[in-house]
């Protein structure tokens, strides 16, 4: 669950799948890194990221900062998601699909549909879930519906009221999450003619994990879901009357592990498909030149069933003493000579004093070690450099503890995540320029200029934001506290709405 997120939390350490993902995520950014596209995209881009932050700005002061700490309203009559604990293999399958959960409420944008699909799309992937990666079992990390099991050994560093709000949870497993949470949603409709938004609830990211992980896997192996779902979408009628542009899918991994343009090359080309054109994807990191990716946070192991949870927890990490300045977590090994990391690495070893190290390397952190929390916990700053590819899940792990995440791209977050996160990066973030790391400016010369006042700033707006990156486990969701979920589909709603009366992109 705490794991940190750079490369496959499956793959064997120096297996040969990671430099291939390497190369490949490589290959598959080329084309945006020609000029020709990059101008043209670019300058789109940043009309549409201009777009969201307008529409995203309506629901910013969310009500949590508003009312004061002792003050928690009474507990929505919530059903606890996970009280008879799933497993993987039961829950779909079992219905945790509870079809009539309709409440009357407000919904200004709309309700949605969700398409009662084949369980060929979702079900059945995960009733395989024993196979699904060569190396080990996936049911642990996918019962629960997507939560995992309770993680119960951290109720030594955390305030046991709140322990129960923590799981090991996959960072993979963001389909099953929306899948259950939008079955419950309070703005579901079961009818096709009054919907705004129509979802998909195929497990885009699960359905190719296995080929992804086997070497010999061929291409149509890759996009054979994907192509399946694809028909099957496109023959519905809601489809064929929009074009698809108010439907949307989630997609637990990144947006490059579905734009293979060539056979050989890594992932599937399920994004490239003609048909998916105008779906929405809601994956935990987008590609920020396409208006139809949304990035959504990745899932952690921390999911309160109350809002009472969640004000202790900030409560928690507001209170914390932190000892160290910085810290830096992730995988040690097989660095490639210059790579970025490594400088940090080495930064961080250098001055034990002010930076604490996690060696994530091998399968240390896939099952959570407690001691990233923890490490988080201590340290007023977290380093969040690129990995494989432009995000980690050590973001919000990192966040959630009420550490200050230190950048080093504008795509890590600030380009990824902005209906979720602050509209000011400096607000709750500092950016450092890779290339100035590079020609030698030290880390801890930069954080240690940063006043007491200003980190004590910074810290209230990361837990101020807090409530926007979790995943509540409570299928209502949380009275009065917009979880992530909810901003994800209020936000594709809006952008619905926005698209009344016709498509209008490009
Ligand atoms: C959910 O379940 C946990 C453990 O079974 C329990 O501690 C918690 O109080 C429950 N929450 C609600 C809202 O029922
Ligand atoms: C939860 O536990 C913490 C630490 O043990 C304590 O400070 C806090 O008052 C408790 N909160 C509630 C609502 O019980
Ligand atoms: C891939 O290799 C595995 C074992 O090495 C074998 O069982 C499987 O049939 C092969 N698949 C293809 C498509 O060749
Ligand atoms: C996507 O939308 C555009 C504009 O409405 C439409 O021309 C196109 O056919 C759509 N693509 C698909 C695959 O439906
Ligand atoms: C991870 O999980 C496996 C099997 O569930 C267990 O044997 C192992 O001890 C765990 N490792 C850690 C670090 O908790
Ligand atoms: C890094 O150093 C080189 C050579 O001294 C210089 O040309 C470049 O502008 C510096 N870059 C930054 C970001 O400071």
């Amino acid at each position: 669950m705490l794991p940190v997120s750079e490369s496959p939390p499956y793959s064997k350490p120096k297996a040969p799948d990671i430099l291939d993902r390497k190369q490949s995520y490589f290959t598959a950014l080329k084309p945006y890194l020609s000029f020709h596209h990059r101008r043209t995209w670019f300058f789109l881009g940043i009309i549409l990221l201009q777009l969201l932050l307008l529409l995203s700005a309506p629901s910013l002061p969310f009500s949590l900062s508003a009312g004061p700490a002792s003050n928690p309203r009474p507990s929505p009559a919530v059903h606890n998601l996970t009280d008879n604990n799933p497993t993987a293999k039961e829950q779909v399958s079992n219905g945790g699909i509870s079809s009539n959960r309709q409440i009357n409420q407000e919904c200004p944008n709309g309700k949605i549909y969700v398409y009662d699909l084949p369980a060929i799309f979702n079900a059945e992937i995960v009733k395989n879930c024993d196979n699904l990666n060569p190396w080990s079992s996936r049911c642990d990390a996918l019962s629960n519906w997507g939560f995992g099991k309770r993680a119960t050994a951290i109720s030594r560093i955390v305030p046991k009221n709140v322990s129960g709000a923590w799981f090991w949870t996959d960072q993979f497993s963001l389909e099953l999450i929306y899948h259950n949470r939008i079955l419950n949603y309070r703005c579901r409709t079961l009818e096709p003619e009054s919907a705004a938004a129509f979802y998909i609830p195929f497990y885009t990211g699960l359905a190719i994990e296995r080929s992804l992980f086997t070497k010999n896997s061929t291409a149509e192996e890759r996009d054979r879901h994907c192509k399946m779902m694809l028909n099957w979408v496109s023959d519905q009628p809601f489809f064929k009357k929009s074009h698809g542009w108010d439907h949307f899918i989630t997609a637990g991994r990144i947006s490059w592990d579905f734009r293979r343009s060539k056979d050989g090359e890594w992932g599937s080309s399920c994004i490239y498909m003609p048909k998916m054109r105008n779906i929405t994807r809601l994956l935990i990191e987008k590609n920020p030149w396409d208006y139809f990716d949304v990035g959504v946070p990745y899932p952690t192991g921390f999911h309160p069933s109350s809002v009472a949870d969640v004000r202790i927890w900030q409560d928690f990490v507001r209170s914390r003493q932190r000892r160290i300045l910085f810290c830096f977590a992730g995988a040690t090994r097989g660095f490639i000579k210059n790579d970025f990391r490594g400088i940090l690495l080495n930064q961080c070893y250098s001055e034990p004093g002010s930076c604490r190290v996690v060696d994530c390397g091998g399968s240390k952190c896939a099952n959570g070690s407690s001691s990233i929390l923890e490490t988080f916990l201590d340290s007023d700053f977290c380093l969040q450099p690129r990995g494989d590819s432009f995000t980690r899940r050590s973001i919000f792990d990192c966040m959630i503890a009420g550490s200050i995440p230190v950048f080093f791209w504008h795509r890590t977050a600030y380009f990824q995540y902005e209906w979720f996160l602050p509209g000011e990066p400096g607000s709750y973030s500092v950016f450092i320029d890779r290339n100035e790391v590079k020609n030698g400016t030290l880390i801890k010369g930069v954080l240690e200029k940063i006043s007491k006042d200003k980190v004590k700033r910074m810290r209230e707006k990361v837990i101020e934001y807090i409530p926007k990156i979790i995943y509540s486990n409570s299928n209502q969701g949380l009275e009065g506290i917009k979880d992530a979920f909810d901003v994800a589909v209020e936000g594709v709603l809006s952008r619905n709405k926005e698209q009344e009366g016709g498509y209008k992109w490009k």
